[in-house]
C-alpha cells in the first residue's frame, strides 16, 4: 500500500504550479473536491477510538490527513485500505471495548505539517496508555501548543512542551478530571483536543469559546453516540461532553473540503468568464462564511444541500462570473468561520472597487506561515495595496505587476497567490513551492487543467 501517492509534494501530477502563471481565456467545467481535512482527522480519530470496525470513505487525502493515519497506525491502530486514491474506503479496527472508549498505545509520533494531527491527539493521547512524544516539522515547532498542553494537564495527564512549543511528551492518564474550561481564543483545534480527553473523564466537561468554531468534534461524537451539546453563549459556544463514553463504529462518507473549493469560488468569481459547478463540498454553516462574505461583494453562487448524513451538510456549488465586486468590512466576530480562507478573501479584496478591511485575525499569524505577512508580501508584489495591520489588512486594487511569491510551503498562500494570477490580479507569476498545495489538495494543479487553465 502507497499512501503517500496522494503527497504532491513528491508526485506534483502536473507542470502547471511550475510555470508562470496567467489568466487563461476562461474557467469552464465541473470539479470533485478531495474530502474535507478537518472532518478527516477527526473521522480517523474517532473510528480509532469507537468499538469495532468503522469505515472512512475518502477522496484523495492530502498529506495532512495521511499523517493522522500514519500516527495512529503508530499508536496500535489496525487501517486496511480498500479502493484508490478516488475512492478510497479505510476501514479502522476501534480500540474500544463494549464498556469504554479506546486507549492509543506509545511511540513517536511524527505530525510533519500538521496541527490538527499534533492538537486532535494531544487530547486523545492525555487517556493514552503509555507515553507519546509528538514531533513536527519547523513550521508546525513554531506554533503554539501551550494553548493545548494546559488545559490536558488541569484534567490530569502529564504533558511537556518545549517552551509552549513541540515536541509534546505525554503519559497518559485515565480516568481524567472533568473541566471547566475558557478558550483564550476560538480553536477548533483545541476545542476537540479537550472534546476527545473528556471522553475519558469522570464528570462533564464544559468549554466555553469566545467565538464560533468548526462543530465537527462535536457533531462526530453525537453521531458516535456519545453525549455532547454546543449552545450559543454570547458569540460564542458552549460546549459539554460527558466522560466515561462509549462510541459506536460508523461508516461514514466525508464530503468534500469547503476549504479546497473556496479556491475555486474565488477564482470563477473574479475571472470575467467563468462557469463552474463543485460536486459534493461540505457546507457546514459553521465552514462557508466566505459564501457570505462574496455575495455581499457581489458574488453570484448558488448553494444546493443534497446530503446531510451526520450533521455534515454537502451539494453542489455553482459559481459564474461576478460583473463587478464591492469593497467589503470583515468584522472580527467573523473571522473564524472563514479563517483558512482569509488569503482567498484578500485576493478578491484586491480585485474590489475600493478600500476593504479585516480584523480580529491575529490567529493567522500562526497558522502553517504568517498568513498575514505572507499574504501582504506577496499581493504587495502582485501590485495590489496592502496595509499590514496587527490583527489583519487593508486592502485595495492596485496595478497587476509580475510577482515572485514565497510561499513558505504554506499550501494555503501558494492556493491564494495561484488564484490571484488566474484571476489578473498579478501580471504573471512564480511560486517557489507548488508541490506545498498537497497539505490539503493533491490534485490542485491537475483540477486547474481540468477548468481550462494551461500551463
Ligand atoms: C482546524 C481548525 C482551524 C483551522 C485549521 C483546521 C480543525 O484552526 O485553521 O486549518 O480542523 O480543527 P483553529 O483550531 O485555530 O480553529
Amino acid at each position: 500500500m502507497n499512501l503517500r501517492m496522494a503527497d504532491s509534494r513528491r508526485t506534483a501530477d502536473s507542470l502547471v504550479g511550475t510555470g508562470m502563471l496567467r489568466p487563461p481565456t476562461r474557467l469552464r467545467g465541473s470539479l470533485v473536491l478531495p474530502s474535507d481535512k478537518s472532518i478527516a482527522h477527526r473521522a480517523l480519530i474517532v473510528s480509532a477510538l469507537a468499538a469495532g470496525t468503522s469505515t472512512v470513505k475518502l477522496r484523495e487525502p492530502g498529506a495532512d490527513v495521511l499523517s493522522t493515519l500514519s500516527a495512529l497506525r503508530t499508536l496500535g491502530v489496525a487501517v486496511r485500505r480498500r479502493g484508490d486514491v478516488k475512492d478510497l474506503r479505510l476501514e479502522v479496527d476501534g480500540l474500544g471495548a463494549a464498556d469504554g472508549i479506546g486507549r492509543l498505545g506509545e511511540g513517536l509520533i511524527d505530525c510533519e505539517n500538521s496541527g490538527t494531527t499534533m492538537r486532535l491527539l494531544a487530547g486523545t493521547l492525555a487517556a493514552g496508555s503509555g507515553t507519546a512524544r509528538l514531533v513536527g516539522d519547523e513550521s508546525l515547532s513554531r506554533r503554539p501548543m501551550e494553548r493545548v498542553a494546559a488545559p490536558l494537564r488541569s484534567m490530569g495527564a502529564d504533558v511537556r512542551t518545549a517552551d509552549g512549543h513541540a515536541p509534546i511528551t505525554i503519559v497518559g492518564r485515565r480516568p481524567l478530571r472533568a473541566l471547566e474550561h475558557v478558550l483564550a481564543v476560538p480553536s477548533a483545534q483545541v476545542l476537540g483536543a479537550i472534546c476527545l480527553a473528556a471522553l475519558a473523564a469522570d464528570g462533564r466537561t464544559t468549554v466555553r469559546s469566545p467565538g464560533p468554531t468548526r462543530d465537527h468534534t462535536e457533531s462526530m461524537l453525537r453521531a458516535a453516540g456519545a453525549h455532547v451539546t454546543r449552545e450559543p453563549d454570547d458569540g460564542g459556544t458552549v460546549t459539554t461532553v460527558v466522560g466515561r463514553a462509549q462510541l459506536r463504529a460508523s461508516s461514514l462518507t466525508v464530503p468534500g473540503d469547503f476549504s479546497s473549493a473556496a479556491a475555486w469560488i474565488v477564482a470563477a468569481t473574479l475571472h470575467p468568464d467563468a462557469h463552474i459547478r463543485l460536486v459534493g463540498v461540505g457546507q457546514n454553516p459553521t465552514r462557508t462564511a466566505l459564501i457570505d462574505v462574496l455575495r455581499e461583494m457581489g458574488a453570484d453562487i448558488e448553494l444546493a444541500v443534497t446530503s446531510g448524513a451526520d450533521g455534515e451538510p454537502s451539494g453542489d456549488v455553482v459559481v459564474r462570473s461576478a460583473s463587478r465586486l464591492r469593497p467589503v468590512i470583515v468584522a472580527p466576530g467573523q473571522v473564524s468561520a472563514l479563517v483558512d480562507e482569509l488569503p482567498l478573501l484578500a485576493v478578491a479584496m484586491a480585485a474590489a472597487d475600493g478600500t476593504s478591511e479585516v480584523r480580529g485575525a491575529a490567529e493567522l499569524r500562526v497558522k502553517e506561515s504568517d498568513r498575514l505577512a505572507a499574504m501582504a508580501a506577496a499581493l504587495t508584489a502582485a501590485g495590489a495595496r496592502v496595509e499590514e495591520l496587527a490583527d489583519g489588512w487593508r486592502v485595495s486594487r492596485g496595478r497587476p505587476r509580475r510577482a515572485d511569491v514565497v510561499t513558505l510551503g504554506d499550501h494555503r498562500i501558494a492556493m491564494a497567490m495561484a488564484v490571484a494570477a488566474w484571476s489578473g490580479i498579478a501580471e504573471g507569476t512564480t511560486l517557489d513551492d507548488p508541490g506545498c498545495v498537497g497539505i490539503s489538495y493533491p490534485g490542485f494543479w491537475r483540477d486547474a487543467v481540468n477548468l481550462g487553465i494551461e500551463a
